[in-house]
């Protein structure tokens, strides 16, 4: 939710701030804007409706001159996308300009105090009102930006990351965080400011995650300082980042959504890397090895997740309880933190998220947290908030993933949780040293089968321009294939605005089937499984009322190619692997039925890829 980059040294800054938020539009895209201090001594806010694109028309032959800057690109929350909503925000006389990532809760609290004593505000947000608040305090108390900054922070509640420059002190940048993610990017004689470290890469790969409360202080000509609300010195280590630019770029496809899918089998390899021998067909992760006792001594797993991450979980929960006979619960975060929900000390809660960031899965984590259960996060972003607030975890290593619509962060998240399930399992005594080292052996190969899925792209494009004008689809699978048909669903609807339902398939006769007629097309994942018969008869449920089917299946299935109307084939694979394989023809379905809508697949309306606020 909204993306903010700082920049400070001796480079001009603009082309670094519109790079920079190209890298982070993924956050938000409704509406982005700059403030630069110029080489003559002004302080410039330029600002647009849309996307960066739209900014740089709206600063083409402007004074874009400056060695100093910050930007943002914006995912409304307070206030319709336009114009004077965007950020950066100024104080009332100009001379402070501030960008804003998150909520501030008691902002029509904060906004009738400064009103009662003459400020005037120009937007309906709650970042207009931190500017001006930490103007006004700078203002009365004749104070240096970084005392109005703390003093005003203590006053506010809620969720930020802010940069802030101040047109009397232009060779500074102030940066504050709480609970939205902010990273600085130390070069020589220079620093970088970003909420993840992808618009730094091209210039440095030493990075200072700053935690909550603390305050960056920028200059070019200092070493980096990093203050609390009290002004205490917080002691900091720069990390390095291993990020290339080759991952955020397109690399030929027309979207990081199709590049991202077809990225899938590497993106697999690597998160099994160093964690599958593939001699001895066995699984080491140091997760596991490092906290044997508190995870083997778990009476109950409690999966946290959102949205497609949650899927993944429900396929975590079937694969925990069928190897490690251990019952695993899948709540929704969002649900999960104001449920007053019953944990236990014993309890072990796996946390998961892409981003690392997602503001209701970092709630729940510190729920459970308080109330003494172990936390596992499953994230991949090293560095993210969620992977700092675990007890351990494991990352997926996928890469970044720029396209909104989750794809290889999917399959990374369900490849860990197998090699969980896998390491506890074995641990644990509840698989059989036979079955274990079979299904680690077919994990191994899933990255080939996942190639050859990937060889019907062609065929599913075709196809898919059937269903260009479909108003409404229904995803259908049972057992391990029900988090598919939940996340085939999920897909289509964010990337195209197809309406789509994904059920267990048995659940068909108790309401869904009253909706199948000509005109509704039925997605099943069909593939070889102990309830095959049972699906072959939904099929036939489905075309007796007319329903157009599009099944996926197991290669050489001739009876339900006979039945459907386009059916995809798959390599076999177990059937608990099986999620791995099946859910790439659905991204693909969902991506060309976009792509036939003439659909933003990247960046879908409304959407935004970290979502920081509840
Ligand atoms: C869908 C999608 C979202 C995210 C959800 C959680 O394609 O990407 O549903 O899965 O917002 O995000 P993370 O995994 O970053 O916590």
């Amino acid at each position: 939710m909204c993306g903010i980059v700082g920049y400070i040294g001796k480079r001009k800054a603009w082309p670094i701030l519109v790079e920079g938020l190209k890298r982070l539009e993924y956050r938000g895209y409704d509406s982005a804007g700059a403030a630069l201090m110029s080489d003559t001594h002004q302080l410039n806010v330029y600002k647009s409706v849309g996307k960066v694109a739209d900014l740089e028309r709206t600063a083409e032959g402007q004074d874009v001159s400056g060695c100093v800057g910050i930007a943002h690109t914006r995912w409304a929350t307070h206030g319709e996308p336009s114009t004077v909503n965007a950020h950066p925000h100024c104080s009332q006389n100009g001379d402070l300009a501030l960008v804003h990532n998150g909520i501030i809760e008691n902002y029509a609290v904060l906004k009738e105090k400064l009103q009662a004593k003459g400020c005037t505000f120009k937007s309906s947000t709650d970042t207009e009102v931190l500017v001006q608040l930490i103007g006004y305090i700078q203002q009365q108390g004749n104070l240096d930006l970084l005392t109005a900054v703390q003093l005003a922070l203590r006053e506010v509640i809620g969720a930020y990351a802010i940069a802030v420059v101040d047109r009397k002190h232009p060779d500074e940048i102030i940066a504050a965080r709480k609970s939205s993610p902010l990273v600085v990017g130390v070069g020589e004689g220079e620093f970088f400011l970003a909420s993840d470290a992808t618009p730094m890469v091209t210039y440095t790969n030493q990075v200072v995650y700053l935690s909550d409360g603390e305050i960056a202080v920028l200059r070019a000509d200092a070493p980096l300082k990093i203050v609390d609300l009290n002004n205490v010195e917080c002691p900091h280590e720069a990390q390095t980042v291993a990020l290339n630019i080759g991952q955020l770029e397109k690399g030929g496809f027309p979207h990081f959504m199709l590049k991202e899918i077809f990225d899938q089998p590497d993106c697999i390899s690597d998160c099994m890397r160093g964690r599958v021998n593939t001699d001895t067909c066995t699984v080491t992760l140091s997760a596991v090895s490092n906290y044997k006792e508190q995870l083997l001594r778990a009476g109950r797993f409690i999966i946290v997740a959102c949205g497609t991450s949650w899927h993944a979980g429900l396929i975590g929960k079937q694969l925990i309880e069928s190897f490690c006979r251990i019952p695993v619960e899948v709540e929704y975060a969002s649900e999960f933190r104001y449920r007053n929900p019953v944990i236990h000390p014993d309890d072990v809660v796996i946390a998961i998220s892409q981003s690392g960031e997602t503001a209701d899965t970092l709630a729940a984590i510190e729920l459970a947290k308080s109330q003494g259960a172990f936390i596992y996060g499953i994230c991949n972003v090293i560095g993210s908030s969620i992977a700092r607030a675990t007890d351990t975890g494991s990352c997926i290593h996928v890469g970044p993933e720029i396209g909104v619509a989750s794809t290889k962060a999917f399959t990374g998240q369900v490849t860990v949780l197998t090699l969980l399930a896998l390491a506890l399992g074995r641990e644990k005594g509840t698989l059989s040293e036979e079955e274990y080292h079979r299904i680690v052996k077919e994990l191994v190969a899933v990255p080939e089968k996942m190639r050859t899925v990937l060889k019907q792209h062609l065929f599913i494009a075709d196809f898919s321009k059937m269903f260009t004008y479909a108003r409404n689809f229904i995803y259908l699978g049972r057992g391990y294939a029900f988090p598919i048909a939940l996340e085939g669903a999920l897909k289509l609807k964010e990337i195209s605005y197809i309406h789509a339902e994904g059920y267990p398939a048995a659940e068909m006769k108790h309401g869904p089937i009253a909706l199948i007629d000509a005109e509704m097309p039925v997605v099943i994942v069909a593939t070889q499984s102990p309830l095959y018969e049972k699906v072959l008869s939904n099929i036939q449920e489905i075309k007796a009322r007319k329903g157009r089917v599009v099944a996926v299946v197991t290669e050489g299935d001739t009876v339900i190619r006979n039945l459907a109307d386009y059916s995809i084939e798959l390599p076999a694979t177990l059937e608990c692997l099986n999620p791995l394989v099946a859910s790439i023809p659905l991204q693909l379905l969902a991506y060309h039925i976009a792509v036939c809508r003439g659909m933003d697949v990247d960046q879908p309306r409304n959407l935004a890829k970290s979502v920081t606020v509840e």
